[in-house]
């Protein structure tokens, strides 16, 4: 089996790091990198992710380290950081945002380029996951506290009712669901799986995520296909909206506290 062409032609980017003009102008490759191609040919065929393979991902106004540690990161999170830039729309040194389920960073990080000043907090269940994250803040400067733990409960309690901004892409599948060999083979489960229902952390955020954030706080989270109606209840103590990502489907809820969410 091979690959399509624009596969190929970011592999062998990968493997030269010169540009698809480059590599226009002078397709040679040195038997080194004809070796290497060979192999990551081999893997994507087999089914690897290409980010995987590729070991870099974009993500907003950032490009970041990607690997098996981590869940790579989607175009529908970047919508999440979108409307959470859009709504907090600015942020000073006093200016509490948290990360549930950080994974690479990803979200934490973009969040801290836009909002220097902000205090950014980034937590994860994941030990491995964390360790890619901190990576990626070396990688692109960004000073950002990272903490291991089970959601709310790794959090400070001094910061309780004082947060300001919470954002999560939780893990959101149903056990048992069916999902692409590429995804479930490869991404880490505790990114995929969040229990029978598929919204159970996604229930947690919404009950205790009100008591952490203040009045006027938000609370942006991607969620799962058809979940819409579930979080718009959960959420119920919030001001609340159901937002498209850009296929159209409703994946992002946009919460606020005690204060409109949607001006
Ligand atoms: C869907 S991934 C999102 C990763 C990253 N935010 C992104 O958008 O690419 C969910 C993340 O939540 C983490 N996670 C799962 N259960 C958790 C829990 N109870 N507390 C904290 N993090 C958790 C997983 O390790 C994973 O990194």
């Amino acid at each position: 089996m091979s690959l399509p062409p624009h596969e190929l032609d970011r592999l062998r980017r990968s493997v030269t790091g010169r540009t698809h003009a480059a590599l226009v102008a002078d397709p040679e490759l040195t038997d080194d990198e004809r070796r290497d191609l060979d192999i990551l040919v081999a893997r994507r065929v087999a089914g690897e992710p290409l980010q995987y393979l590729e070991g870099f991902v974009d993500f907003g106004p950032l490009t970041l380290k990607i690997d098996r540690r981590a869940l790579i990161p989607r175009p529908e999170t970047e919508r999440v950081w979108e409307e959470a830039v859009v709504s907090l729309r600015r942020a000073g040194p006093g200016t509490v945002i948290v990360d549930l389920g950080t994974g690479s960073g990803c979200l934490a990080l973009a969040l801290k380029h836009a909002f220097p000043e902000a205090r950014v907090i980034g937590v994860d269940i994941s030990a491995a996951a964390l360790s890619l994250a901190r990576e990626n803040a070396v990688l692109t400067g960004l000073d950002v506290e990272w903490i291991e733990g089970d959601l709310f409960g790794a959090l400070p309690s001094d910061l309780e009712g004082r947060i300001d901004l919470i954002v999560s892409n939780p893990p959101y599948v149903a056990a048992g669901d069916e999902l692409p060999a590429e995804v479930v083979d490869h991404e880490p489960s505790v990114a995929l799986f969040a229990g029978p229902v598929g919204t159970e952390l996604l229930a947690r955020i919404a009950e205790e995520g009100y008591w952490w954030v203040g009045v006027g706080g938000w609370v942006i989270c991607e969620i799962g296909d058809g979940q819409a109606e579930a979080a718009e209840a959960m959420f119920g103590g919030f001001d609340r909206e159901v937002r498209k990502d850009l296929a159209g489907r409703d994946r992002i809820l946009v919460a606020r506290k005690g204060a409109s969410c949607c001006v």
